[in-house]
């Protein structure tokens, strides 16, 4: 037993998984609600892995209705150890062009319409975020991204993550790039804070499709030019999953180097009953 389980959240294009073993299909509930899609339970290269698709098969929940809470609620009731998400996004970087894939590791989260804590009145917590992603979980990304043929892998980078649905204004690109973000996405936020919440180790590979709004030299970011640099990037995502497993199965896990796992017993505020 490697004594790794895998969660992978897979974003817009990346409903299902494929080469998948011993597949069982599993419809679930939590405290929370439903998550976005039943749980796809399986092995790859020996290893367990838990897929859920972001906006369901079909492409139906907008990622201000996505139900972050039930997600994360039902990968940890799952026995995921480690959780990997996988997502479209626009760059904002000349040198990040479509096709780069960016593992993450900051965010600022511009999201405001999203409910973002399993805590509140009865039981107060606040768990930091000064390093939101699993730095062991990020490496293996970016070596299994390489390890995918991916051609320009970015090992760090800041992730916008916005509210939406609509894509930005001019002036917000602008306004991004004067903050130094290198991605903009929809979705990453409130998933990686309820991961840390939970436990659970949390690394993210965000997919350029395109260059948002903010290059006067190209046409402005439309959903036909993300559909279509996103069946390449799809592909090598299927590819890095693969690579991932390989990298787990040759290397027993261990707990997380940063201490993921047990962030709660410093971070509950309210007295014990
Ligand atoms: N997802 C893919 N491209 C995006 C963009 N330009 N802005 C926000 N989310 C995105």
């Amino acid at each position: 037993m490697s004594g790794w389980t895998l969660g992978i959240i897979g974003g817009s294009g990346l409903y299902r998984l494929e080469g998948l073993e011993d597949v069982r299909t599993e419809r679930v509930f939590t405290p929370w609600g439903e998550p976005s899609a039943p749980l796809v339970k399986a092995r790859l290269n020996g290893v367990d892995l838990v897929f859920l698709s972001r906006h369901d098969a079909g492409h139906r929940i907008p990622p201000g209705d996505i139900n972050y809470r039930a997600n994360i609620d039902a990968m940890k009731r799952a026995g995921v150890t480690d959780l990997l998400s996988l997502s479209a996004c626009g760059s904002l970087r000349e040198e990040l062009a479509p096709g780069a894939f960016v593992v993450v590791d900051q965010y600022v989260d511009r999201t405001f319409a999203r409910e973002k804590s399993f805590f509140g009145p009865g039981c107060v917590a606040h768990v930091s975020m000064a390093r939101p992603v699993c730095s062991r979980l990020s490496a293996m990304a970016v070596a299994a991204a390489k390890a995918a043929g991916v051609e320009t892998v970015a090992p760090r980078g800041t992730y916008l993550a916005m509210e939406g649905p609509q894509f930005s204004t001019k002036a917000e690109s602008h306004l991004y790039r004067s903050w130094g973000m290198d991605v903009i996405g929809m979705t990453n936020m409130p998933e990686a804070k309820l991961a840390r919440e939970a436990e659970l180790p949390y690394a993210s590979v965000a997919m350029v499709t395109d260059y948002d709004c903010w290059k006067d030299d190209l046409a402005e970011v439309d959903i036909t030019d993300v559909l279509a640099v996103l069946k390449g990037n799809v592909a090598r995502a299927q590819d890095l999953v693969r690579a991932i497993t390989r990298a787990m199965a040759a290397h027993p896990r261990t707990p997380s180097p940063d201490g993921i796992e047990t962030v709660l017993d410093t971070a509950i505020l309210t007295a014990p009953d």
